[in-house]
């Protein structure tokens, strides 16, 4: 399925027949360019970026490599291939035909959802906008730049479903994307992480690793939607997702990379030391971690939720990999395990699984990170070191849902206000930390050269050496 770029907004769905939708989005589009302009990558307008387009949807589809301005990148609109069988999997729908068309009862959560997802798009666009001025290398300014793009395509994706199939409520709603800001007191983001800063290149590599993530299972779970347009274009926006997660994943390790190596060199596991000698102790890379992983598994939402109960099953969101599952897919009668406070405690409840669908999409992103983390001890076990990184207690540092209320180390052990108060430094990113890290921040922009804080990928990118000169400056 080869995408049209002839077209003025690229794409797959015969755009061109469809008069309505076109001009909705030929007058969308020079607003996301002042967005683009106004709040996406700073003082890269004259960059050539060498940026991977996809130019067809199929697995082949991604070979496209050139120098790109950014904002003459060809976003667009592309969808999975149609199957013109394809059967709902799940909820009271299960084994009808998916939906071509929103049903009217269920326009509104529809909306919402979409809107949802889409607004999180342009949000990690702005909070990244000022890490290309201090970018570690061009291998690395080039990354975070096919990220922007990308999540920019996201947004398309997600206005082209609300322009297409709700009417003057999605015009409005696809408006509205470009309005909210990250962070801004009166029109913030929906969702909380999303309104987080990103101040460094350790916070970059933390979000795209656990924040993309979350991204990856929200999609995977629309991916089944019986809204078959929202399936596909999720299922698309999936293969991009990856890369994102490969930035964070590989960002990460790198750092641990040189840590270690200097750590090895003083023979030394005294943050102090590592610090003066430029790198980043694992004690703030912990802390950078436990505040990530715990502000991401606040977006799943509550632990018990009748909304997403509701969006099971009218079939309009399922569970990640549904596919794969041996149950029922319709859940009813059967029962999950979810954490809530007693007395102060925690304790074990079992709630109907159709409420605590929420919690089930956590404990698949959970177990997911974990493997990763995994993979970085990994390269602290390779090169000697003892210490291990470890993701927090689910109920650590939590603000939404029922763990809200209880204040939790991060091994897990319930403590008082107090003790929080007294050890919040220690598990969470201090200003301190903060400060340091932001120290270490200077752009290296010359092509194979990388700031001393991290080592330098295995490999380059599309088969070219790591001295590849990835960004041009104009
Ligand atoms: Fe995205
Ligand atoms: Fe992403």
């Amino acid at each position: 399925m080869a995408i049209d770029y002839s077209q003025k907004i690229p794409n797959n769905v015969n755009l061109a027949d469809d008069r309505t939708l076109q001009r909705a989005l030929e007058q969308w589009q020079p607003n996301f360019i002042t967005w683009w302009d106004d709040v996406g990558p700073e003082n890269s307008t004259n960059n050539e970026v060498y940026l991977r387009t996809a130019t067809s949807v199929d697995p082949q589809g991604w070979a496209h490599f050139d120098y790109v301005k950014m904002r003459d990148y060809r976003w667009g609109i592309f969808l999975n291939p149609a199957d013109a069988e394809r059967k709902i999997d799940f909820g009271d729908h299960k084994g009808e035909k998916a939906w071509q068309d929103v049903p009217g009862e269920h326009r509104a959560n529809l909306r919402r959802i979409i809107v949802t997802q889409g607004d999180t798009e342009p949000a990690s666009v702005e909070q990244q906008r000022h890490l290309g001025l201090t970018a570690p290398s061009l291998y690395d300014l080039r990354n975070l730049f096919q990220v922007n793009v990308e999540e920019g395509r996201h947004l398309w994706a997600m206005v082209y479903l609300l322009q297409k199939f709700f009417g003057r409520d999605g015009r409005e709603e696809a408006a509205a994307l470009l309005e909210r800001t990250s962070g801004d007191a009166n029109n913030p983001r929906i969702l909380g992480a999303f309104n987080e800063k990103t101040p460094d290149w350790l916070a970059f590599f933390m979000f795209t690793y656990f924040t993309d993530r979350d991204g990856k299972f929200q999609l995977a779970a629309l991916a089944e939607s019986a809204f078959d347009p929202l399936a596909r274009t999720t299922r698309f926006m999936l293969t991009e997702e990856a890369h994102h997660m490969f930035v964070g994943e590989s960002g990460v390790s790198r750092v641990l990379q040189r840590t270690a190596q200097v750590m090895n060199e003083l023979k030394t596991d005294d943050p102090a030391l590592v610090r003066a000698a430029g790198a980043i102790d694992l004690g703030t890379i912990q802390r950078y971690l436990n505040f990530h992983y715990s502000v991401t598994i606040d977006l799943f939402g509550a632990d018990q939720s009748s909304n997403a109960a509701t969006f099971y099953s009218s079939g309009l969101k399922g569970r990640y990999e549904e596919g794969k599952r041996v149950d029922d897919h319709v859940l009813k009668g059967q029962t999950y395990k979810v954490l809530e406070v007693q007395n102060g405690q925690l304790a074990e409840k079992e709630v109907p699984m159709l409420n605590a669908l929420n919690e089930v999409l956590r404990d698949d992103f959970i177990k997911d990170s974990v493997a990763g983390v995994g993979r970085w001890n990994k390269v602290l076990e390779k090169a000697g070191i003892a210490t291990r990184l470890v993701v927090p207690h689910k109920a650590f540092n939590r603000k939404i849902g029922a763990l809200a209320g209880i204040r939790m180390s991060p091994e897990g052990r319930v403590v008082s206000e107090e003790e929080w108060k007294q050890k919040e430094k220690e598990w969470l990113p201090s200003p301190g930390d903060f400060a340091f890290v932001a120290s270490l921040m200077r752009a290296v922009l010359e092509p194979g050269k990388f700031a001393a804080w991290i080592a330098p990928p295995a490999m380059g990118i599309n088969k070219n050496p790591v001295e590849f000169e990835y960004v041009r400056f104009g």
